[in-house]
């Protein structure tokens, strides 16, 4: 089949992304010129509101004004499909997040019983608008109609997250909100913002100012490859980085992700990975020195796993993290904070007088399952999780939490691959499954990229661009969108440890993401295929269809929205 004549199929086709769980097409159209919308007065404000924003989209794109009625009652004759033009009515049978569709020649009828219901039902009725709902300019060329259709749709699973990493790099506000734009369209309900590292500490707390003056700067960052540095003489840009976001900015993006449906999972990541607020506040370590250079410490400028930790051994250190984290419950109403966890060298902790003395107070012993020092760590997560709970919070962590002990009702974000996850939800903890297989959106987007090989090409000089054909660097590994695509989180799982399994999430880490164009090309279209894992059943799955729905629509409406992808045949 030529690729026109494909095309041609495709566009008169349904083609949403994520793929709804059914979807029925019928003969003939709905044409909306002019039509009327009609709210039910039971509707939330929020979907209120995207109903006018979408009116008002409509009239700039189709030249046409859509008026949108007062909320009214709408009746049960009108639901049963009695009335015409677009009626939006909540419908109390529909789960959380659920909604249907039902188009006939003479109104399109929409029914939830959740604001995320109906923003949903409007991403999938744009989705069958012509592409150009999209845009910003007027097409009078289009076709302004509906599909005649039925559809029925709820997601697979309730956590639909993507991860971003604004501290190796920086993302501005509008920067963020552009992110949190495309993910709303494609359902995601969950934004895991990633605001503390070694390399920037991004959040304004008004109780330790010195985090932002301070440790929201580096003066220079490692060029390349840290990897190709094979004799460890690194070279720096010699660039001041950094910014942050002040409490007000915060509110903002919580206001904005809320009105898309999204809720924020703000991270700060303890007790590891606290370099620039070791720099900032240098009481917060185990020796007041870095044990990595013995001098001040620095935010850092290259990458990795620094030695420098906090102390946990000193009761200052705890309270500064109860204050910085409510200062942050505060501003993130969502029911989840996320402590990180991760990658938390226990150096300096075996050599300090103070978790010594900790360890010792709290009878903490080393044995076959974990050491003294991993039993701390348990210490400082089990602190933050009773914390959070007088904040009506639950806690999330790397699976890094998992060794050692857990106390019930942590979340465990499985990344070392799926063992973390399967562990943790046979234990019987919620889980949320982001394994660098298949959810790390920094790994390379071909398939061309061997470690070993590469380290070879490195030692000859050569430019990623050479070696996987890829314009942008990357952390080390693969992750095609066709891997993407086939990731189950459930997979190997007996039905008791399925029902753990909360949803998946995608990862940005922006080590080797300079700008904001290459963060975009590193998401899409990685997140069209994250999305369908997040949302379709198993049986809706089919690689083929989505792809050619990517190139057809979803490369169109990046286009449209002025958003960076990848467009290459592998
Ligand atoms: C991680 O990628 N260090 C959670
Ligand atoms: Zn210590």
């Amino acid at each position: 089949m030529t690729l026109t004549i494909l095309s041609m199929l495709l566009a008169t086709a349904i083609n949403i992304i994520p793929q709804p769980l059914s979807v029925r097409e019928d003969k003939g159209s709905f044409k909306l010129k002019g039509t009327q919308i009609s709210c039910d007065a039971q509707m939330g404000e929020i979907p209120l509101a995207a109903i006018a924003e979408l009116s008002a989209q409509m009239t700039i794109v189709a030249g046409q004004v859509y008026p949108v009625s007062k909320p009214v009652g709408i009746t049960e004759t009108v639901r049963a499909g009695s009335g015409k033009g677009i009626i939006f009515a909540v419908d109390p049978t529909l789960v959380d997040e659920a909604y249907t569709i039902n188009i006939d020649k003479r109104k399109a009828v929409i029914l939830a019983n959740s604001d995320n219901g109906f923003l949903y039902a409007i991403q999938t009725l744009k989705q069958l608008m012509p592409v150009s709902i999209y845009g910003h300019d007027t097409d009078e060329k289009a076709k302004w109609e509906l599909p005649c259709c039925e559809i029925k749709d709820k997601p697979r699973f309730a956590y639909r997250g993507m991860h971003l990493d604004c501290c190796r790099h920086f993302w501005t506000v509008d920067e963020v909100k552009k992110i949190l734009d495309v993910m709303a369209t494609l359902k995601l309900n969950r934004f895991h913002w990633h605001l503390t590292e070694d390399q920037g500490w991004r959040a304004e707390i008004k109780a330790y100012p010195l985090l932002t003056e301070i440790g929201a700067w580096r003066p220079e960052t490692i060029i390349g490859y840290q990897g190709m540095y094979l004799d460890g003489k690194f070279k720096f840009d010699g660039q001041r980085h950094g910014g942050f976001y002040t409490q007000e900015e915060m509110r903002d993006v919580v206001e904005y992700a809320a009105r898309l449906g999204i809720t924020i999972v703000p991270e700060v990541d303890l007790p590891g990975h606290m370099v620039a607020a070791l720099a900032s506040y240098p009481w917060l370590g185990c020796s007041g020195k870095s044990i990595e250079t013995g001098g001040d410490y620095k935010v850092w400028t290259i990458w990795g796993v620094s030695p420098d930790v906090l102390c946990p051994g000193k009761d200052s250190t705890m309270e500064f993290l109860k204050t910085v984290i409510g200062e942050l419950c505060d501003i993130f109403p969502g029911e989840y904070f996320h402590i990180g966890g991760d990658e938390c060298p226990k150096t300096a902790w075996a050599q300090c007088p103070d978790c010594q003395a900790r360890i010792a107070a709290l009878g903490l012993k080393s044995d076959e399952h974990a050491s003294a020092e991993t039993r701390l760590q348990n210490y400082v997560t089990s602190e933050m999780q009773a914390f959070l709970a007088t904040r009506g919070k639950k806690l999330i962590g790397w699976d890094e939490i998992l060794e050692g002990d857990l106390e019930e009702g942590a979340t465990v974000m499985s990344w070392r691959g799926l063992r973390g996850g399967i562990e943790a939800s046979n234990r019987g903890f919620d889980v949320i499954m982001t394994p660098t297989d298949y959810c790390y959106f920094d790994y390379c987007q071909s398939d061309q990229f061997n470690y070993d090989e590469k380290m070879a090409a490195l030692a000859e000089s050569k430019s990623l661009e050479e070696m996987v054909g890829e314009p942008t660097c990357a952390w080390w590994g693969n992750l095609t969108i066709k891997q993407a695509y086939s990731f189950n989180p459930t997979a190997g799982l007996d039905k008791a440890a399925a029902s753990h399994i909360m949803g998946a999430q995608a990862n940005v880490w922006t080590e080797y993401i300079p700008t904001p164009e290459q963060l975009e090309y590193m998401i899409m279209p990685r997140l069209f295929a994250m999305s369908e894992v997040q949302w379709c059943e198993l049986r809706n799955k089919d690689y083929d269809k989505f792809i050619e729905k990517v190139k057809g629509n979803g490369y169109k409406m990046l286009e449209l929205k002025g958003f960076n992808f990848r467009n290459k045949d592998e």
